[in-house]
């Protein structure tokens, strides 16, 4: 039986080195203290973050074009472990998830890549790219020396091994070297959890790793491990400095690499936030270009973050939080980037490639692709045809207490809590331990105030509640925050017990509305719906046709804006565009010309449904950021 089974691998081993071997010869990368080799020639990094899981997989090929030809030769990725394996053992490797394909496709361009697989990313992503169901495993704690966390992990790492193996430089593909967690010293020190889990990734891949920390002690010292390269991110000045200072171990010194030099910042939701940019700055441009310009210049590498942000399409963004308000990342990704979010080239991309031409031979940049004018589509209606709460008569669940979204096993979205009161009440409403993150408090269907957590003062919703009304709270998880790691702060919905006054409800039923799927029987809807004031949330649908002159390619590229919604969720094609929020700072929504076809259906959850007011769309081709105020600011 063993003997049988060694042989069987012997035939596989032998046939993925033919299949690698068929697409171009094994390479070298490697390092001394100075300078990475490739081949043992000096390979300057000059390098640019693009994520796959972030960008529509038909565009991948051009967004890695407009790289090569800003003159980036090197793209680091980020994996999305949430996306790969959505529950336990259920992975996905298709379409924005098919991260082996960009990377071929990568190496098709003349580019190579920097694999950062986590598990643990950071990244703005919902809870640093973890698998909200890590929150229900017994005795999960994670980014440390845990056993659940390390078994999770290595059966996701070595799932990476199976799908990504043969795509590392040693195999003759373009992955040249593997990030070590992701800025572990922020975090802890704990050098036996890094030890762990350099073991897994070196089971699974034979490049080097390295890590990425801030460039300051505490983080270099936390994150540094024996024998893996030390890389610092930020400014790249203060932090090459202070990473010959303060890592001392001279196993991982060696060349100077910026892993993430800021291009710019995430955009938050809210009245108060503006978008993040430096286009349009020459100030800020020329601060840019000269940083990255003394970098070259040194001899040393860097990764500009972001090249491409691209899209945190449907519920996919995190948050961000310290002690303060939640923090909640809009739908766009745009970061500024020197490709915006559409793919198209801003005047920080011109400058740059300017910038890098000096150091790389004449005529090694192609020419920038030209490219189509994103599409116009003209206003169109869009009318109410079912109320949310309707859509789900029997309840997900049942019990004395509420029940959080995760432990009802969901990991994104809503869920709606109702409690049939049993004696007349009144007071203020408490939450559990807050809302988490954003409640919308309804009696008999009516709304009568919003709790979220984005508010510097947590607004006090006061009610008056008769036997047999109906007491509704529906939670809508805004995103998990990116980089706070204990689990109980990472559960979404409803979290104790919720009470009127010092009344404490009981007896609850949970609706579980992951709107993973959109309902199916939206369109077959012949009735218009009636909004009334205050209204539960409501769906509306409507269409559209492709632009004439367009097609599902970048010409149908548009920015779909919603001018009378305040709050809800975009589908077109049944594909999740993602959140809009009135507030701003981002006004439209980056619609692909990928998910168009020639009639295209169009959904809409708006959460807060004005009576009287159609509800129209259009789609722009020149976007605008700006910020509106918040009609339910406490
Ligand atoms: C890779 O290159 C380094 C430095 O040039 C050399 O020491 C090492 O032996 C090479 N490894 C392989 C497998 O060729
Ligand atoms: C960078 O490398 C080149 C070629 O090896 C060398 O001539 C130059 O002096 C180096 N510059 C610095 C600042 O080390
Ligand atoms: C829509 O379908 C769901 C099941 O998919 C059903 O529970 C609900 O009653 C339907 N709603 C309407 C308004 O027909
Ligand atoms: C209810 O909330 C209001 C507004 O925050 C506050 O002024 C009032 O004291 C609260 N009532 C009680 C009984 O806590
Ligand atoms: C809403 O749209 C319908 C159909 O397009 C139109 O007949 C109606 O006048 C519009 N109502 C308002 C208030 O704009």
């Amino acid at each position: 039986m063993r003997f049988l089974l060694e042989a069987l691998a012997a035939v596989s081993a032998l046939s993925a080195t033919v299949a690698a071997g068929g697409a171009s010869s094994s390479g070298n990368f490697s390092y001394n203290r100075h300078e990475f080799l490739l081949d043992g020639s000096p390979y300057q990094i000059i390098g640019g973050q693009m994520d796959p899981q972030r960008v529509p997989p038909e565009f991948w090929t051009h967004r890695l074009k407009m790289a090569r030809a800003m003159g980036l030769n090197t793209i680091f990725s980020y994996l999305y472990w949430n996306m790969h394996e959505p529950s336990p053992g259920e992975w996905d490797f298709q379409g924005r998830n098919d991260v082996a394909k960009f990377f071929r496709l990568a190496q098709d361009e003349g580019l190579k890549v920097v694999l950062r697989p986590g598990p643990y990313i950071c990244g703005e992503r919902d809870w640093g790219g973890f698998p909200a169901w890590l929150s229900q495993v017994p005795g999960m704690a994670v980014r440390q020396n845990n056993g659940p966390f390390l078994d999770a992990t290595k059966a996701y790492i070595d799932r990476l091994g199976e799908e990504l193996g043969e795509l590392q430089i040693t195999q003759g593909g373009p992955i040249l070297m593997t990030q070590l967690e992701n800025e572990y010293g922020s975090f802890g020190k704990d050098k036996e959890y890094l030890a762990a889990l350099a073991a897994i990734l070196r089971d699974n891949f034979d490049v080097f790793l390295y890590t990425n920390d801030g460039g300051g002690q505490s983080y270099l010292e936390g994150g540094q491990l024996h024998g893996v390269l030390a890389v610092i991110d930020g400014d790249s000045k203060t932090g090459f400095a202070a990473r010959d200072k303060y890592v001392t171990d001279p196993t991982s010194l060696g060349p100077q690499l910026n892993g993430e030099y800021y291009i710019t910042w995430i955009d938050q939701w809210g009245s108060d936030y503006p978008h993040q940019q430096i286009s349009g700055s020459q100030a800020s441009i020329d601060k840019a270009v000269e940083d990255l310009d003394w970098t070259l210049a040194g001899n040393y590498s860097f990764s500009i973050y972001m090249f491409h942000g691209g899209t945190n399409f449907g519920f996919e963004n995190g948050g961000i939080r310290d002690d303060g308000p939640l923090a909640a990342v809009t739908t766009s990704y745009d970061y500024g980037a020197p490709l915006d979010e559409s793919g198209r080239p801003t005047d920080v991309y011109f400058k740059l490639r300017e910038m890098i031409s000096k150091y790389v031979p004449k005529g090694s940049i192609p020419d920038v692709p030209s490219l189509p004018q994103r599409a116009t589509i003209p206003e169109f209606d869009l009318k109410p045809v079912v109320g949310m709460f309707g859509l789900q008569q029997t309840p997900t669940q049942e019990a004395k207490d509420p029940i959080s979204m995760d432990a009802l096993g969901q990991a994104y979205g809503y869920v709606l809590y109702e409690h049939i009161v049993t004696k007349d009440v009144s007071g203020n409403v408490t939450i559990g331990d807050g809302a988490r993150d954003r409640a919308m408090i309804y009696v008999n269907g009516v709304r009568v105030g919003v709790v979220d957590t984005i508010y510097k003062t947590p607004a006090t919703v006061k009610v008056a509640l008769k036997k047999g009304d109906s007491f509704q709270i529906l939670v809508e998880n805004l995103g998990r925050v990116d980089v706070r790691q204990r689990l109980r702060e990472q559960v979404k919905g409803i979290v104790g017990s919720v009470a009127v006054g010092c009344h404490v409800l009981k007896k609850w039923s949970m609706y579980s509305l992951p709107l993973a799927t959109l309902p199916s029987n939206l369109s077959a809807q012949d009735q218009e719906y009636k909004v009334k004031a205050n209204d539960s949330p409501v769906f509306y649908t409507g269409s559209f046709s492709l632009p004439v002159g367009t097609s599902s390619d970048l010409s149908g590229d548009t920015f779909i804006t919603v001018p009378k919604g305040v709050k809800g969720v975009l589908w077109v094609n049944g594909v999740n565009m993602g959140r809009y929020w009135t507030v701003g700072p981002q006004q439209s929504l980056y619609v692909p010309g990928s998910v168009l076809r020639e009639q295209n259906e169009v959904v809409l959850l708006e959460l807060e449904p004005q009576p009287g007011t159609n509800i129209s769309a259009q789609g722009i081709s020149e976007r605008q950021w700006f910020n509106n105020p918040d009609p339910d600011a406490p």
